[in-house]
């Protein structure tokens, strides 16, 4: 039983029912067959058709056409700014109930037609299934959640109860602000970027991946269709290069909500930071990044545990998660039994079309992406030891699952971030190694400890300098609310997605005085 009013986690589907199974795939060809739609621009409630249009393919089979976006240019960002200027005062004073409902509309909307979506980001996004469900509930739940958390700050807060004075601090939305979203979780990051500043009364200019734009457009259509007003929500898909940059640097634009690579993040922070001529608020950038996520595996590990947790974190969605796991650094005693057990596991995870329920290692998203995963395993096996690597079907943007061992810490492979389906495994001596080791990198966004010692998993919380440290358990999978979601270091601003707090990224604190 839950409180009235209180956040509940949406359930995904349960697909080891065969009946569940079929309405997939009967909603998988519904799906397929309304493929190729145009997906205009929808700016101050307008639809705006005549821009060159870029198709957008399914990963898995490249000749498959999802749909096209047109392309906004630059003066479309500055109508949707000016649109969001002008729309802002209303939004801003429209009752906080009547957005909060908005967002649960959208999130009813979401959760009645999970399957359809589920059904894109297969198709767009090379999602395997359980991941394309798990990124609805997620999308879900933070509708749910925000709309929740957005409530409980209507409330005046009393600062200090003196006679004679009426103090409290209240908050006040932000004004007009960007969301630009990365591909991998093309429906959940897109909708939280978008309905957080959304509830908390600000006009937001939602900028999708351009991988995954045919998503953003279909998220737009159910935000409007929730309720969202013409003015207070504009779609404006397009290069980062040019509408991106030029909104972030716009005068106008009083926040950035971003989560993508390092280099753009990094990007985006620099370009916010410099005041424009015009310009009339210190623009606040919420900015997710990237990670090289460690697990740490002791010498009296449940291998039995360590080892699935392990395989899903690392392959899961091909690695294509800022929270998968990157490096395994494995203690001493343990080694040579771990690795013997860990890479004969390796092949048992089905490869292949995500359209398929079993398919847990799909495609990469794109040609660019396979090509720069390919390059970067060429250079692990110049400096480690291959000790795994799967097959990959022909077609499609694929890469096989791989594992290098004997890593040194100054090897490329336990650097960089890949984002793909590669693991470096590294050597520590004891606790103290490993350690150094997992916070020896620029990133902090996931890490953990498989270990049965209690002073070992206490010592983890206290050493592992991670933003979402994750004991005996897989290093991915955060549900909104029970585990706030980023990190810091080069993996962000320390910014916690689907935690408590973070609606206040997108408001002002005020304190209000009143002589009584
Ligand atoms: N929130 C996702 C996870 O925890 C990553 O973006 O896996």
């Amino acid at each position: 039983p839950h409180a009235a009013g209180a956040f509940v986690n949406a359930a995904n589907t349960d697909y080891t029912q065969a009946a569940n199974r079929d309405k997939q795939r009967a909603a998988l060809t519904a799906c397929t067959a309304q493929l190729g739609k145009k997906w205009p621009l929808i700016i101050n409630g307008k639809k705006i058709t005549d821009r060159a249009y870029i198709p957008s393919v399914n990963p898995a089979k490249p000749s498959q056409i999802i749909g096209s976006w047109a392309r906004a240019t630059v003066a479309d960002a500055e109508s949707a700014v000016a649109a969001s200027v002008a729309a802002f005062p209303k939004w801003r004073s429209t009752p906080i109930d009547d957005r909060a409902r908005i967002l649960e509309r959208a999130a009813d909307l979401m959760e009645s037609r999970r399957l359809e979506l589920n059904s894109l980001l297969i198709l767009e996004a090379g999602k395997p299934w359980i991941e394309a469900d798990g990124d609805i509930s997620e999308a879900i739940d933070f509708c749910r959640f925000y709309a929740v958390e957005m409530r409980k700050l209507a409330k005046p807060v009393v600062t200090q109860s003196v006679p004679g004075e009426r103090c409290v601090q209240t908050w006040t939305p932000r004004g007009v602000g960007v969301a630009i979203a990365p591909w991998n979780f093309p429906l959940a990051i897109l909708t939280g970027l978008v309905v957080a500043p959304l509830v908390a009364g600000n006009c937001v200019i939602m900028k999708p991946a351009e991988q995954t734009s045919v998503i953003g457009a279909v998220l737009m259509d159910l935000l409007v269709e929730s309720g969202v007003p013409a003015g207070v929500l504009h779609f404006v898909p397009g290069f980062g290069e040019d509408v991106g940059a030029h909104l972030v640097g716009h005068p106008q634009v009083d926040f950035v909500a971003f989560t993508g690579s390092r280099a753009v993040g990094c990007k985006i922070w620099e370009t916010a930071g410099k005041t424009q001529p015009g310009q009339q608020t210190l623009k606040k950038v919420v900015c997710e990044m990237g990670g090289k996520n460690a697990l740490v595996i002791d010498n009296d590990a449940d291998l039995d545990e360590a080892i699935p947790a392990a395989l899903y974190s690392a392959f899961g969605f091909s690695g294509q998660k800022c929270s998968a796991l990157s490096r395994l650094i494995v203690l001493d005693e343990v080694y040579d039994h771990f690795i013997e057990r860990f890479v004969s596991a390796c092949g048992s995870y089905p490869i292949g079309d995500p359209a398929q329920p079993g398919t847990i290692l799909g495609p990469v998203i794109d040609a660019d992406a396979q090509k720069k995963i390919l390059g970067i395993i060429e250079q692990g096996k110049k400096e480690a030891k291959l000790a795994f690597q799967g097959t990959a079907p022909a077609e499609g943007y694929f890469v096989p699952a791989t594992v290098f061992v004997n890593v040194k810490p100054e090897h490329s492979i336990a650097r960089e971030e890949i984002f793909g389906p590669v693991v470096a495994v590294l050597r520590a001596k004891n606790l103290d190694e490993a350690f150094a080791l997992v916070n020896g990198t620029d990133y902090a966004l996931t890490g953990g400890l498989f270990s049965r010692s209690p002073k070992a998993l206490e010592r983890a919380q206290n050493e592992m300098l991670v933003g979402n440290l994750y004991l005996n358990r897989a290093c991915t999978g955060a549900i909104v609310e029970r585990h706030p979601f980023g990190g810091f270091k080069m993996s962000g601003g320390g910014t916690k997605a689907g935690g408590k707090g973070y609606l206040e990224n997108f408001l002002f604190p005020r304190s209000v005085a009143e002589n009584v």
